[in-house]
């Protein structure tokens, strides 16, 4: 389960942020939790477009692929922030990410009644029709005498606080998974699998479906290859030990961007008969209508429909059973959404992966066996993504082109 945190308020020594710091380290079996921060957001105008602010663009898009979201509010002068209050009002007037989201309440301030006028107008903010939110019933965490609470290592020191957090925390779990079966899935945009919307990154001088596509782009763009250093998020390889790495990977990778332009894969030193998604070096740059050329336009739906639902936000991933007479493989495809910084949509990450020797390693190192359901000789064909959610509420059973791994559902 995610969630996410919005820290309600703009100062850099927050209680607030300390309390959703607490939670998401003393809790985090129970879900995931991403703070927010509000600080660089602009106050509310509505001339303006809410788009120009990286932090709102961030909040809209975490909101809107969050389970649940957990507001801390501060208390000023008896009601939530200002700055609390900007979001609340840029996230109310051209998007609504809030609608029907559950929201749980808490916060912490200085004083006995640790936030309690500031809940209620924060109730009463999420109820109004433009926000909308399912806020959980009762539940009120207060936090009171707030720079008592802590530790030097930022844990409620109060033994007992920490399992009332923990009940209502429970609470709101629980009050997820029922509010999350109302779930209507966002509407599907069509898809352009022509590539007819560049990127910042498209290279627009050469054709996607140009077989020497790699070689030309790589010349006008000057690309880095061989023992050339690229300086990553969290470290420093060459060219070369990339492509190592990634070829080393136990599975078939491949990466297609937000253009639906099919960028990469990892496997291009392989033969393609011995793939369990044929790819062959010349798709590399291809328009994904051109790479799924082949299948007839049932299928190539189910393709648009993947990436619309990881697009709008509806699943981060889709999952798919490739089936196969052969017991010794479980194919597996696995559809990623990948992100920008500001938490939009920037394509699909596909990992083809044959299941079977991992499961039989975990089996023997375990001593476990498979036992009822379906036989791994003969899988269920069916989808189910990161909601948990069944066939009929992710569009129905689903059946899988072996070649393409694109489902039918
Ligand atoms: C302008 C202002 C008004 C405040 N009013 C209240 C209040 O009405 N009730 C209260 O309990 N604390 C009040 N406080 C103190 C806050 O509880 C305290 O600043 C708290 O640390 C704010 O949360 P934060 O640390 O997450 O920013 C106020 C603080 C400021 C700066």
């Amino acid at each position: 389960m995610k969630f996410v945190g919005i820290v309600g308020s703009n100062a850099d020594q927050s209680y607030n942020r300390m309390l959703l710091e607490f939670i998401r380290k003393q809790f985090k079996v129970k879900f995931e939790l991403e703070l927010l921060e509000i600080d660089e957001v602009p106050m509310f105008n509505q001339d303006e477009d809410w788009k120009e602010s990286f932090q709102l663009r961030l909040i809209y898009n975490k909101i809107t692929r969050a389970d649940g979201v957990i507001v801390a509010t501060p208390e000023h002068n008896h009601t939530i922030t200002a700055a609390l209050k900007s979001v609340l009002e840029w996230m109310s007037y051209e998007v609504h990410p809030f609608e029907n989201k559950p929201v749980m309440i808490l916060g912490a301030s200085y004083y006995d009644q640790g936030t309690s006028r500031a809940q209620v107008h924060l109730r009463k903010i999420l109820e109004a029709p433009g926000v909308n939110a399912y806020t959980l019933p009762g539940n009120e965490f207060l936090l009171g005498k707030a720079k008592e609470a802590f530790d030097e290592k930022g844990n409620i020191i109060n033994e007992g606080t920490v399992k009332f957090l923990e009940l209502c925390l429970d609470n709101f779990v629980k009050y997820v998974e029922v509010v999350s079966t109302l779930k209507k899935p966002k509407l599907i945009e069509p898809e352009d699998l022509d590539c007819n919307h560049p990127i910042a990154t498209t290279v627009t001088d050469v054709d996607p479906d140009d077989p020497d596509w790699v070689e030309k782009v790589a010349k006008i763009t000057g690309a880095v290859s061989g023992s050339t250093y690229v300086k990553l998020d969290h470290g420093i390889l060459t060219v070369d030990q990339i492509n190592m790495f990634l070829k080393s990977m136990p599975f078939e990778l491949t990466y297609a961007d937000d253009n639906n332009q099919f960028l990469y894969y990892n496997n291009a030193h392989q033969d393609p008969d011995t793939m369990y998604a044929k790819r062959v070096p010349s798709q590399s740059g291809s328009r994904m209508s051109t790479v799924h050329a082949s299948l007839p336009p049932q299928r190539m739906k189910n393709v648009e429909w993947v990436i619309g639902t990881l697009r709008n936000g509806n699943q981060e991933y889709v999952r798919t059973l490739i089936p196969n007479p052969n017991p010794a493989v479980l194919n597996t495809h696995n559809y990623q959404a990948m992100y920008y910084n500001d938490g939009s949509y920037a394509g699909i990450n596909e990992i083809v992966f044959n299941f079977k020797p991992w499961l039989d390693w975990y089996l023997q190192t375990t001593g476990q066996r498979l036992v009822g359901g379906n036989t791994p000789a003969s899988p269920a064909t069916h989808v189910d993504a990161s909601s948990g959610a069944s066939d009929s509420s992710v569009g129905g059973a689903v059946t899988t082109d072996a070649d393409s791994g694109a489902s039918s559902h």
